[in-house]
């Protein structure tokens, strides 16, 4: 058993939080965390389940050498309760999570930007924008996002001894 089990939580998991996954997968193979940590994904909304990445996402992805084609979507639910920290990508997604998830715990759940080294630590911790709406800027954005924040998440877990 991995010491440390990570859900990443969003809406749909066709766009944000399977792009999370694969980012933090990377990460931790690269910093060689990966037997002691792992990292899946799932959404709060089912309408997806079973379907790979939005195609958009997948393409930003791609682009930028990771591979995303193994993705399928999940759905948040009892079998994810036992995960040691569960990480929202937005604040709407957070009250998902905590409306369904027992009360003892939810000290494990934080918003994933909780990480990301250009917050502003004066602010709330903001979202990871949905871009399901928009146009192909806002893929862009949530990869850039995501990266930084894993970068700074991975070692986090390094200087915690995972
Ligand atoms: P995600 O984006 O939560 O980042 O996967 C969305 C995907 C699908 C929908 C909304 C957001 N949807 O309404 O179907």
């Amino acid at each position: 058993m991995p010491a440390l089990r990570i859900a990443l939580v969003c809406l749909g998991n066709i766009c944000r939080s399977p792009t999370a996954d694969v980012v933090l997968n990377q990460r931790l193979r690269d910093a060689g965390l990966d037997h002691a940590v792992t990292a899946e994904s799932c959404g709060t909304g089912d309408w997806h389940v079973g379907e790979p990445m939005d195609p958009r996402t997948a393409r930003v992805l791609t682009a930028a050498g990771y591979d995303a084609s193994r993705h399928r979507a999940r759905t948040f639910g009892p079998a994810w309760f036992d995960h040691d920290l569960i990480l929202t990508m937005d604040a709407s997604n957070h009250t998902d999570v905590l409306a369904s998830l027992p009360v003892d715990r939810h000290d494990r759940v934080r918003l994933f930007r909780s990480w990301d080294p250009e917050r502003d630590p004066d602010q709330p911790v903001p979202d990871v924008p949905d871009p399901w709406y928009g146009g192909p800027a806002g893929f862009a954005d949530v990869l850039t996002i995501v990266e930084r924040t894993c970068t700074a998440l991975v070692a986090d877990l390094e200087g915690a001894g995972q």
